[in-house]
């Protein structure tokens, strides 16, 4: 495999010669760098990096790359996505801004059993092209890992469409995948009223078929006001810890709704969502393993308040920024749109913003060992922005790409 030189790098970022797992409170606002440097890349892995005046240029490289006036950091990692769906609800929309909230519109039947619909219309091979379209796209916008989840399929053989699409994408993709089985997202029509059968049949049916076949490597639960209580979503856990599932949970994006309370009882690698996090809350993440993670896409196109992230943060805790790709609440996986959204709506520095959406996301797909940081070893994921003045230009230039180049475990993939 190729030889990489970049070279005359104006500022490298995101260097973690440490081997630091995640960053907390104060530790976010540290990005390091070093000015005028190179970074060597072999076998599509990070070989070396430092200043340029420590360069030994004795050799030849396959391919060299010029990085004058640019910037290079670490791809995203995008550790909450649901970008395996099929068709689009934008006719949702419609009734949103005539003044339906999230629930009215789940309880009309749209929302989730909107798209549950389409997925049981649609072949696995077309659920497969749609879904790789998005992967494509969230590629060129500088993602490098991305966790994807199942949950639009509620019923067994559904969902287990959902997970091999998945499984598909892994193999053919040089994006890191993780899979989750969302095993409770919503309840279908045809088990209103019977919500504890429902549950029964996720734990006794849908769960032991995802574990044989190998499927996932999360389990998730939307555990919030109007989805699935406390006791349902530990019945689920539990369940799925027998099969070594650690979970990633949906919660309190709707209210206080012991989602995160339970998500770190049970270890979860991460709870996604925190609208509602008052002080309790705090405390229960920081007696955890579990990264807090927050959804600005969702929180904007649904216009909910929004997560009390400087609060966490000043609190101690990490925390982490991912797009929740869906059809629903946040149709766009781009990254970097997440984090100047984190820096606008939650008043976080562009230092904590890129933490949160590379080391921090990585820790929550339990994939900080080969990625979210430059470190030598790791996979060489990084992203050459175009010419800027300064890293905080970056984010601060919302909505304008400024990516240059994209370099996926030392492939090319987009200038
Ligand atoms: O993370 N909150 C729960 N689930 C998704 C939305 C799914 C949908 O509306 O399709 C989310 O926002
Ligand atoms: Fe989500």
């Amino acid at each position: 495999m190729a030889s990489i030189l970049i070279k005359n790098i104006k500022t490298l970022y995101g260097i973690n010669s440490a081997g630091v797992i995640k960053k907390s409170g104060v530790e976010m606002s540290e990005l390091q760098s070093i000015s005028d440097a190179y970074l060597q890349i072999e076998n599509g892995l990070i070989s070396n990096f430092g200043q340029m005046s420590d360069l030994i240029q004795n050799r030849m490289y396959d391919t060299e790359i010029d990085a004058q006036n640019k910037m290079v950091l670490p791809s995203f990692v995008d550790s909450h996505t649901h970008l395996v769906y099929a068709g689009s609800r934008e006719i949702e929309y419609i009734d949103k801004i005539k003044g339906l909230s999230y629930e009215e519109i789940a309880r009309r039947g749209g929302g989730i059993l909107n798209s549950a619909k389409k997925i049981q219309l649609i072949s696995e091979d077309e659920l497969f092209e749609e879904s790789r379209v998005r992967i494509r796209e969230i590629m060129e916008q500088g993602t490098c890992a991305v966790e994807i989840k199942s949950g639009y399929g509620l019923y067994p053989d559904e969902e287990l469409k959902m997970l091999r699409v998945i499984k598909r994408i892994k193999a053919e993709t040089p994006l890191i995948i993780k899979a989750t089985y969302l095993a409770a997202h919503a309840v279908p029509s045809e088990y209103k009223g019977r919500q504890s059968d429902y549950v029964d049949l996720v734990v006794n049916e849908t769960l032991p078929q995802v574990a044989a076949e190998g499927l996932a490597d999360f389990a998730d639960v939307f555990c919030d006001k109007g989805f699935f209580t406390v006791p349902e979503t530990e019945k689920i856990l539990k369940a799925a810890a027998l099969y070594g599932l650690r979970p990633k949970i949906h919660a309190n994006e709707l209210d206080f709704s012991g989602g995160v309370q339970i998500a770190c009882k049970y270890n979860a690698l991460s709870a996604d969502h925190l609208e509602y996090v008052g002080d309790s809350e705090i405390e229960a993440f920081k007696q955890s393993q579990t990264m807090p993670t927050i959804l600005p896409g969702a929180a904007l196109f649904l216009n909910l308040p929004h997560a009390p992230a400087r609060k966490m943060i000043d609190a101690g805790l990490p925390l982490a920024v991912a797009s929740d790709y869906n059809p629903g609440s946040s149709p766009s996986g781009n990254m970097k749109l997440m984090l100047s959204l984190a820096m606008i709506n939650h008043r976080m520095t562009a230092q904590e913003c890129l933490n949160a959406g590379t080391i921090n996301t990585a820790y929550a797909m339990n994939v900080t060992d080969i990625t979210g940081s430059i470190r030598i070893g790791n996979y060489a994921n990084v992203i050459i922005t175009k010419p800027i003045p300064t890293i905080e230009f970056f984010l601060y230039s919302y909505g304008n790409s400024l990516i240059d180049t994209v370099l996926l475990k030392g492939e090319i993939i987009g200038s």
